[in-house]
């Protein structure tokens, strides 16, 4: 299921409207379908509700000339529909109001699956407790509302500890003005601690611009923020001290720039987060690898006897070009693997086996899963996120950052090449403790380092590729086809254009094809290959023949001059000449941006597509 609702609260000397406002504006890539908020005016708890987007809550909020309210306590949240459909009923915040009985006042927002709700639900309905939706979540305000007894930390305490499920919550109550209490088990929250104030979001991109302190909550904790202290406990009542630390957010990167989408944005953001990402982590001199977050862990990783890494979506792809690169340079059997599956097959952890996990947010429900398990089994685990501080960041016994900037697009570009470009790198720092010369390897490595510029030839060909899109754009099934490291590009190549333009697109390896989906291939069918050079290169142009046959329309990404290559296709994209190792970070992006101009063609929502969002924290 993909969730991943956004949460603001504010509380402090300033009116909160426009604090609320602006962080859910802020959380919008996310993916949500109703907005709403809830402020503490005047001794009286206000709820507005929208359906539609942040900008349909702004104006409702005018209409109930709440907007300028001077509130400085309020809740706030984008929901992406689960349990019941986006109407007003079911969008947050939910209060503890309905029904005959007492109410307290006590409006909630919720990011998460409350998996025992229907059981809450009756029991509380023959308590007298009348709901006005379907949403889960409405059912955990009551359940506060049903156990408070004076004191809103307590209620919300013994109210967790009933419900299986995942939450992060913020909550007020008109019976207690000045204090909000959240909480979080699965889904992320942070607390930004400002002067004499506090942003609790779901992300660091709703805080920075009010502060740069901030803490992530545990699993299992909970925040009580009272006037200008706050106090993090565990849900049994035990003291934490919090880690506060610098949120690494520049709000220039979380704008547009002048671009007309952020996915456009952070494609072209790509070499130099690409230079980011590499920067102190080569010396060429020595044909060496410097991974600070590795060093003290070379004995398990250098001895390992299997190596597993998970992903979901773009990060698996990324992942399965890690297992490839890791197992050429260390020969260590390495494998790629859905985080989701892993999870339940009940694998085989043995001694001296490491396992990566790979994924731009740190959030993703089900890699952090797999990451448990294989923990949990014995693993030795090593973390590839992008977002410092966040779950799977923390509960990796060690890791290697991307570095590449927040990414706000939901369809992941940057993050790909970050992850490459990282996981290239553990490859080659495993590599030379094992087997590599420092020769084999300086070579590699001082062509890494010129891959950002190799880049920027790549995105000099944006309106030939969007001429390409558009001689295509009409054809409502698409083929990518790729071997060896050029199989994991061609799934992600599918995987962008499915997402953000809504073509169906099926990406696997070239030779596959011929065991059932060449039955496809008809005349004009859009079948894009990825036909660098490579050990599989003649193999490709043999299964470009056999498309072009069944009267397929061939889109190849071929090295610079490549005539051959060239002459077999329909349309044809270039990419510099690099070794085949590092040939993933060039060719995605001709992908990426044909993706992009398919879906800007076609009229969609490049940065919001339907049903998705941004990280899904809920299996
Ligand atoms: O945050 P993660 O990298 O763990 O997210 C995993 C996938 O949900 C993600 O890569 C998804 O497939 C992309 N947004 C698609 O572009």
């Amino acid at each position: 299921m993909r969730i991943m609702c956004g949460i603001v609260a504010y509380l402090g000397p300033r009116p909160a409207p426009p604090i609320l406002l602006e962080g859910l504006r802020r959380l919008e890539y996310r993916g949500y379908d109703s907005a709403g908020c809830a402020l503490l005016e005047q001794g009286e708890l206000v709820v507005c509700r929208r359906v539609g987007r942040v900008a349909d809550l702004e104006r409702g909020l005018s209409e109930s000339n709440l907007l300028h309210s001077q509130a400085n306590q309020g809740i706030a949240h984008t929901r992406w529909a689960t349990h019941g459909p986006p109407t007003e009923a079911n969008a947050h915040p939910h209060t503890d109001d309905g029904g005959s009985r007492e109410a307290h006042g006590i409006a909630l927002v919720h990011n998460g699956i409350i998996e025992n709700h229907e059981a809450l639900r009756q029991l509380l309905t023959q308590r007298g407790h009348v709901f006005q939706g379907q949403s889960d979540t409405e059912v955990l305000a009551h359940l506060v509302g049903e156990l408070y007894e004076g004191d809103l930390e307590t209620a919300v305490r013994s109210a967790l500890h009933k419900v299986e499920g995942a939450f992060a919550i913020a909550v007020i109550s008109v019976r207690e003005p000045g204090v909000l209490v959240a909480a979080r088990r699965g889904s992320p929250l942070l607390v930004g601690v400002g002067d004499k104030e506090f942003v609790v979001a779901s992300d660091g991109a709703a805080i920075v611009s009010h502060t740069s302190q901030a803490f992530a909550l545990e699993d299992d904790q909970l925040v009580r923020c009272e006037g200008t202290e706050f106090r993090t406990s565990t849900l049994d009542n035990d003291e934490v001290t919090p880690h506060l630390r610098e949120l690494e957010y520049d709000l220039e990167q979380i704008e547009l720039g002048g671009h007309p989408h952020f996915m456009h944005k952070e494609i072209y953001e790509q070499p130099e987060a690409l230079e980011r990402s590499l920067k102190g982590r080569i010396d060429l001199r020595r044909g060496e690898v410097v991974l600070g977050g590795l060093a003290d862990h070379a004995r398990q990783l250098v001895q390992a006897r299997r190596v597993v890494l998970l992903g979901q979506g773009t990060a698996l792809h990324a992942a399965m070009i890690g297992a490839q690169l890791i197992e050429h340079w260390c020969r260590i059997p390495a494998e790629a693997a859905y985080a989701s599956e892993f999870r339940y097959r009940n694998p085989v952890v043995e001694e001296g086996t490491v396992v990566i996990s790979v994924s731009q947010s740190g959030e993703t429900a089900d890699t952090l899963g797999g990451l448990r398990e294989a923990r949990q089994r014995g693993a030795f685990a090593l973390g590839v996120v992008n977002v410092v501080g966040s779950t799977i960041a923390r509960e990796t016994d060690a890791g290697v950052h991307l570095r590449v900037g927040p990414e706000i697009g939901v369809a992941s570009t940057k993050a790909f090449l970050g992850q490459v470009s990282v996981l290239t790198l553990i490859a080659a720092w495993m590599g030379r403790r094992r087997h590599l010369a420092p020769e084999v390897l300086q070579d590699v490595l001082a062509e890494l380092e010129q891959m950002p510029t190799r880049i920027a030839r790549v995105l000099a060909q944006e309106d030939r590729i969007r001429e390409i899109a558009s001689a295509v754009v009409d054809r409502e099934n698409w083929l990518f086809l790729g071997r060896g490291l050029h199989w994991p590009v061609a799934m992600e190549g599918a995987l962008k254009l499915k997402e953000i333009s809504y073509i169906h697109a099926e990406g696997m390896p070239a030779a596959e094809m011929k065991h059932g989906p060449i039955a496809l291939i008809d005349d004009g069918m859009p079948v894009v290959f990825v036909a660098t050079p490579g050990a599989q290169y003649e193999k490709v142009l043999a299964n470009i023949e056999e498309v072009r046959a069944r009267g397929g329309r061939v889109i190849a990404i071929v090295e610079e001059g490549d005539t051959h290559a060239a002459s077999l296709a329909e349309h044809v994209l270039q990419v510099p000449a690099a070794s085949e190792a590092l040939q993933p970070l060039l060719t995605v992006v001709p992908l990426q941006l044909l993706a992009y101009h398919a879906a800007v063609l076609r009229g969609k929502d490049v940065d919001k597509p339907r049903n998705l969002a941004k990280s899904v924290t809920v299996e």
